[in-house]
């Protein structure tokens, strides 16, 4: 096992061998906010890059390096020790300053997006369109967090006051923010976190998802040397038990979670017994997320949009689509062509990039989703099911439910369910999507206008897509996150996000 500090202090170049890094200086694609386009863009450009002989030497790198050590509980704590000291200086640094280093981070992050490629599939099994739209989410929350903090941390706001009176609004930090995260976007929603709580001059412990501990690993030593004082910013490798003695710190300001809704909840009822001051939660968890495809709906559309939602990522998003629902006189029709479209995934090496559907995070995983797989198999309809090579694959399956009541949690993986529903009975439709209790986020394919507004205006889910696939947020552009059982908001790239990880303080001077 090696040390976590000894692996920290490794520079992030140190393990790029010099072939690949002939290949490191890659320009992404240029516009940032077109991700219909980053597809087939991302392909060629793979093909370009000579990507597998990178790949190639990740694997031999991170084979010869052995498990990332998990940290221990006294480590943890001593991480958190240096990041309430780091903060003093931190929290005073000018925001320029604090932005003018996500900037680099991005330009780094750009610089080096052949490595970050290379990891995100070794470590995350990600295809190669994965990979390059999650290398561009990351690089988007750093410059997007940069220019928001600007506006909101640059200058006091003046308040209105009575002659005599001066009243300024400042926005600061609130303390040692912890960031845990995710496996599924190691790099975006990890970076998303920490540049966040950054921003609003909080220093962070982020604990990164077990799973995938070396992204985390050089996305740190990146942030440290765009500017990021070390001080200020700690990576505490480890797993649930890791995360739980983190949240359970007296020294801790605010905790930013992504991942299940049961750990959430098991945060917040930590957070909740704590003595001390009230300490924050947001989070950011799951959901059934929903798509309604009236007989309106055009079907090859809905067809293109079901199989990009349920399957790719290996349906390993928390915005995938989960749950159809398919107006019963349409249904047929749809289910055939939706089979059609699924039939044309190719499964497998996800650094083939031909490759529509890589692997399944890990073998625990494979194993949950093939006993859902077995469950529906005895108490559904099967209308497809793809073939899965050997190993961490599962290959995406339809399911036609007699009721929707039969899936009762999220099934984080390529498993679409699919429910009909007479036109006369949309309201039960919208009140069995409601009965969740989750909110994330809904498809909805119709060429009804008031069905279309009816239906937004009803149900309080964070992110709806109308006539396109429901995953895939771009920062700045669609703000992700969800309600109720999916999160406590705000939401991820957009503008009130960096407002949840300030304390405001209000200053009244007699002049
Ligand atoms: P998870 O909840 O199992 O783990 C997430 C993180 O929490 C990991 O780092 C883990 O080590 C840590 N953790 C586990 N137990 C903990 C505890 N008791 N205290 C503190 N930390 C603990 O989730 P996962 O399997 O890594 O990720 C998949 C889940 O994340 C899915 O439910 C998915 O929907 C959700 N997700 C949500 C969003 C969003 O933006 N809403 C984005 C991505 C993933
Ligand atoms: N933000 C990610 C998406 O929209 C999870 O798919």
């Amino acid at each position: 096992r090696v040390p976590v500090a000894a692996l920290l202090q490794r520079p992030a170049d140190a393990i790029v061998r010099p072939e690949a890094a002939a290949h490191s200086k890659i320009p992404l694609p240029g516009d940032l906010y077109a991700p219909e386009r980053r597809n087939s863009r991302g392909v060629e450009f793979g093909a370009r890059l000579g990507l597998d002989r990178l790949l190639t030497d990740v694997k031999a790198e991170t084979a010869g390096l052995g498990p990332i050590a998990d940290a221990t509980a006294e480590q943890a704590n001593a991480a958190v020790t240096a990041a309430r000291a780091g903060f003093a200086s931190w929290s005073r640094t000018p925001a320029t300053t604090r932005a003018a280093a996500l900037e680099q981070a991005a330009h780094l992050l750009e610089s080096r997006g052949a490595r970050f490629i290379a990891l995100l599939q070794a470590e995350g099994g990600k295809t190669l369109d994965d990979a390059l739209s999650e290398l561009r989410e990351a690089v988007d929350f750093c410059r997007y967090y940069a220019a928001q903090g600007r506006k909101l941390f640059g200058v006091d706001a003046a308040m209105p006051g009575p002659t005599g009176e001066s009243n300024t609004l400042a926005m600061r930090g609130r303390g040692v923010f912890v960031a845990i995260s995710p496996w599924n976007f190691p790099l975006a929603i990890f970076l998303g976190q920490v540049t966040a709580a950054l921003m609003a001059g909080n220093s962070v412990v982020a604990k990164p998802a077990e799973q995938t501990p070396r992204i985390a690993r050089e996305a740190v030593a990146l942030l440290h040397e765009a500017g990021i004082p070390k001080d200020a910013l700690h990576l505490v490798a480890g797993d649930g038990r890791i995360g739980a003695a983190l949240t359970a710190h007296a020294d801790i300001a605010g905790v930013v979670f992504t991942g299940s809704t049961e750990v959430a909840r098991s945060i917040n009822r930590t957070l909740a017994a704590k003595d001390g001051p009230i300490v924050p939660l947001i989070a950011e968890t799951g959901g059934i997320n929903a798509m309604i495809a009236d007989a309106t709906a055009l079907p090859e559309q809905v067809a293109d949009d079901v199989v990009t939602s349920a399957f790719r990522s290996a349906g390993q998003r928390c915005s995938a689509l989960r749950l159809l629902f398919v107006q019963e006189d349409v249904a047929d029709r749809m289910i055939e062509m939706i089979a059609g479209a699924a039939r044309e995934l190719r499964i497998g090496d996800p650094c083939d990039v031909a490759t529509h559907v890589g692997p399944v995070i890990d073998m625990e995983a494979k194993q949950r989703l093939e006993a859902h797989i077995a469950r529906m198999t005895r108490e559904a309809r099967l209308h497809f099911a793809g073939h899965a090579p050997q190993g961490c694959f599962v290959a995406p399956h339809i399911f036609e439910l007699k009721d929707a009541g039969q899936l009762t949690e999220e099934v984080f993986g390529p498993i679409l369910h699919v429910v009909r529903y007479r036109a006369e009975s949309l309201e039960r439709v919208l009140a069995t999507i409601e009965r969740t209790g989750y909110g994330l986020t809904l498809g909805i394919h119709s060429r009804i206008d008031d069905t279309i507004e009816a239906i937004i205006d009803r149900l309080q889910i964070g992110n709806i897509y109308v006539n396109r696939n429901m995953i895939g947020a771009v920062v700045g552009v669609q703000p992700f996150g969800g309600n109720g059982l999916s999160g406590t908001g705000p939401k991820a790239g957009g503008p009130h996000y960096l407002a949840r990880f300030a304390t405001e303080q209000t200053v009244t001077i007699n002049t």
